[in-house]
């Protein structure tokens, strides 16, 4: 083992202990609910994000029976926004399964914690180190960027050989047999020092308790280390969307459960403008069917270019408009918070406050 091996997981705590991140709200507690809460809608999603939702999730449903006990629409209503919405599905899903299959009370083990819906390995090593000082290890994007940078590992870290080779590199760096304290400092550890000073854009090298051994700083590497995605170009889609209003209420449609935006709240589409011109008559619209400013959304697989456009009933009330079905619902623009809606919908609906065709 080499001196840098053998010393960066008490080089890391001391680090941690000293300058890294200390109170945040899902910290200062061994609630496995709490943390696994906090780890779920840090996948992917920014801290500053994360901290408002993160209350007022907890707010709503305190512990894992009043989360499982909810209807789905209750908390896809509270996530919309955060995005990646299969993650809201899969936290109902395993609140569900923590519920029936372990009493209420989560599992302290990696394996059993990843077996849960939502749950990879990562997270699962997460909420078994902070929650039960199991001595497991994380290895999210930002720890793939430490070691990546520390160590000079080559290579996309997307790439599966890639990514075992730094699933064996974060094990063998793990502290030896530790008391919980310090197995949570060592993680959090690996979290702050990705998020505060070993960042993609500008390290804070200068700062950092590695400087002295690290590839990437005594190379002049730090730009190239990761190793970036080999460029493939997103595919881009186009879909028109309805407005379609009863003076300040829009009608809005539930999506289907699988795919995008699954489960949540949105406006009736159709796949180009004379097919939405229809749906909109179909639909009722009794006024010309008027451009809005497109929006673009970008997903991780592709770009979504939006195609608004409006309509209202007019004299026709919506009342007299036969509702499909239960997936289709009048919503007055100040009651969107209790629908969960998609953030570029959302943001769209948001401009229409006040306004009338
Ligand atoms: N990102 C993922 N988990 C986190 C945590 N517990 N604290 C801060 N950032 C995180």
């Amino acid at each position: 083992m080499s001196a840098l091996s053998s010393t960066f997981s008490p080089r890391l705590v001391a680090w941690q202990r000293q300058h890294g991140r200390h109170d945040l709200p899902w910290q200062n507690t061994r609630d496995p609910y709490r943390i696994w809460l906090s780890e779920i809608m840090l996948q992917q999603t920014q801290v500053a994000t994360v901290v408002s939702y993160y209350a007022r999730f907890l707010a709503r449903f305190p512990d894992v029976r009043s989360l499982a006990a909810a209807p789905l629409d209750d908390v896809m209503a509270l996530w919309a926004g955060l995005g990646y919405y299969s993650r809201a599905r899969n936290l109902h899903r395993c609140a569900q399964q923590v519920v029936e299959a372990h009493g209420g009370a989560f599992p302290g083990t990696v394996e059993a914690l990843a077996a849960l819906p939502g749950i990879g390995r990562s997270t699962a090593a997460a909420i078994a180190s902070f929650a039960f000082g199991a001595r497991a290890t994380i290895l999210d994007g930002n720890v793939k960027r430490v070691l990546a940078r520390v160590f000079g590992v080559e290579g996309f870290p997307g790439e599966k050989r890639v990514e075992n080779a730094m699933w064996a590199l974060a094990e063998s760096l793990l502290p030896a047999a530790s008391a919980p304290d310090e197995v949570s400092a060592y993680t959090q550890g690996l979290m702050d020092l990705g998020a505060t000073l070993c960042v993609r854009g500008k390290p804070g090298c200068e700062r950092c308790p590695f400087a002295a051994d690290c590839v990437a700083h005594a190379t002049g590497r730090q730009r190239e280390l990761p190793a970036a995605r080999p460029k493939k170009t997103v595919p881009t889609r186009r879909t028109w969307m309805l407005v379609l209003r009863d003076g300040d209420a829009v009608m809005l449609e539930k999506r289907p459960p699988a795919g995008i935006w699954g489960g949540l709240w949105s406006l009736p589409e159709a796949a180009d403008e004379a097919a939405l011109t229809q749906r909109a008559r179909a639909l009722g619209a009794q006024t010309e069917v008027v451009a809005l400013g497109p929006l673009t959304h970008t997903f991780t697989h592709f770009r979504l270019n939006i195609e608004p456009r409006m309509a209202d009933l007019g004299r026709l009330a919506s009342s007299e408009v036969a509702l499909a079905d239960e997936a289709t619902a009048w919503v007055a623009l100040r009651d969107l918070d209790a629908y969960g809606v998609p953030a570029p919908v959302r943001r769209l609906l948001d401009g229409l406050q006040g306004t009338l065709l």
